[in-house]
């Protein structure tokens, strides 16, 4: 991880409110519009978003799931999370500090969808929280976030190289496989966004 967790969670926190606002690319809108409908979960089932943010993912799956747990590190965006959930009436849905390697969820879940977050750990803490994950024995896992599937060039990144740390398409399909999942579908937005569908 190239900051602190703390680090993150304070730069998240400072632009919580305005952060809906500035999620207008296209990269952010196709991966978010392809974990919602590769999540896919019953009406009986539950869902877990990590990383949830302002619960962006959390909030459009509410309506199909049983219940839906969002966890993140920073207090600002689950507070943006919680005034959303409660506008909406969204009463299946609860926010709680978690973390990647420390979920924070004493329960099973069935879908797990990670969106836009897991660049933030280098390679193998991102392995380390695949395998945490597995633990919770979903049936489903969708990960949409800034994957690589070309060597990208300096300055032409589409993330932040001092902060994010975003693995190739090969190293998550191999620590999801490695962890007791099936690869089922990988789409490619571009060359440095993606989503992969992993299920067990
Ligand atoms: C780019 S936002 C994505 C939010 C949301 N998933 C979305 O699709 O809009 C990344 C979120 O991940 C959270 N985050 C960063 N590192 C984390 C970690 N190790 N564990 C849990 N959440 C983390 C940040 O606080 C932030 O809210």
């Amino acid at each position: 991880m190239k900051r602190s967790i703390e680090d993150h969670a304070e730069r998240f926190s400072a632009v919580a409110a305005e952060y809906d606002e500035q999620q207008d690319s296209e990269e952010y809108g196709a991966c978010a519009s392809l974990v919602i409908e590769a999540a896919d979960p019953d009406s009986d089932e539950t869902v877990l978003d990590l990383g949830t943010g302002t619960g962006a993912i959390a909030l459009a799956l509410a309506p199909e799931a049983g219940r839906v747990i969002g966890r993140d590190i920073s207090e600002g965006m689950l507070a943006e999370a919680e005034r959303k959930a409660e506008a909406g009436g969204h009463e299946n849905v609860t926010f709680g500090e978690g973390r990647f390697r420390e979920p924070n969820v004493d329960e099973s879940v069935d879908v797990v969808v990670p969106n836009f977050e897991m660049h933030h750990l280098a390679d193998e803490e991102k392995r380390e929280a695949i395998e945490v994950i597995a633990d919770l024995e979903p049936r489903r896992f969708v990960l949409g976030d800034v994957m690589l599937s070309a060597a990208i060039p300096e300055g032409e990144e589409q993330y932040s190289p001092e902060v994010d740390d975003p693995a190739t398409v090969g190293v998550l399909v191999e620590a999801l496989t490695d962890a007791g999942f099936t690869v089922s579908d990988a789409t490619l937005v571009s060359e440095q966004y993606g989503v992969l569908v992993a299920d067990r």
